[in-house]
């Protein structure tokens, strides 16, 4: 199977999750793609979603399905989404996209994150993808160089502006040993408006694509 047919094939089975009358958090990214195409089969049975990106949103209002305003949902249950890496205690790297940081919001609200991915994601330790940090414009500097003192090496994003007006920190070199301590300590930093790490909350369930078919760890 190619890495695309394993990316819809992922995408595909987070369908049987979705259930009637409920409204479904969405991610970002091509694997997510897949699942938004995939919604065209039971869209007349679910009241809607909610988004975590401009270009999401753009994509599910195409196929008429409504998108809320995550202010005006108390709760849902599934938010799925794709990952950059991920490792086995289902802690991710996201962000590749750009959509961090309302990704991190939707995924917060949500019961159970479902992650789909294809099998070249998983990895034993996080960090060979660089790390996307969402910076205020103002503190990109003094961001990056806090960044140097954790043993980063960030490169400004060029030309990326994301949904929420920041820059983007894509940060190379980092040995993730603790990856809940580190989100916990890039967040800390003044200027950041989140990072890519989603280990303080992970994946609940991982659909994992693979030339077999389908695995899922829950
Ligand atoms: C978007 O900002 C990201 O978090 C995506 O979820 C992640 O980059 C996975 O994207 P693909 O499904 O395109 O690999």
């Amino acid at each position: 199977m190619t890495q695309d047919e394993k990316k819809k094939a992922a995408a595909q089975a987070a369908l049987k999750y979705v259930k009637k009358d409920t409204i479904v958090g969405v991610g970002t990214g091509s694997t997510v793609n897949y699942f938004i195409d995939a919604l065209e089969d039971v869209k007349r049975d679910i009241q809607g979603a909610v988004s975590s990106s401009e270009a999401s949103t753009e994509r599910l209002k195409a196929m008429g399905i409504e998108v809320f305003d995550l202010n005006s949902v108390d709760k849902f249950d599934i938010y799925v989404d794709g990952a950059d890496e991920i490792t086995k205690h289902k802690h991710m790297i996201k962000g590749g996209g750009a959509a961090l940081t309302r990704e991190k919001i939707v995924a917060a609200v949500a019961e159970t994150f479902i992650c789909i991915i294809d099998d070249t994601k998983q990895v034993p330790m996080l960090g060979q993808f660089p790390l996307p940090v969402e910076v205020i414009p103002m503190a990109r500097s003094y961001v990056a160089r806090e960044i140097v003192k954790l043993g980063g090496d960030p490169a400004y994003r060029q030309g990326v502006v994301t949904d929420n007006g920041n820059v983007i920190l894509d940060v190379h070199n980092l040995t993730i040993l603790n990856p809940v301590e580190l989100e916990r300590q890039l967040n800390a930093i003044v200027g950041v408006v989140t990072n890519g790490l989603f280990a303080n909350r992970g994946a609940d369930i991982v659909l994992i694509g693979n030339n077999d078919g389908v695995e899922t760890i829950n």
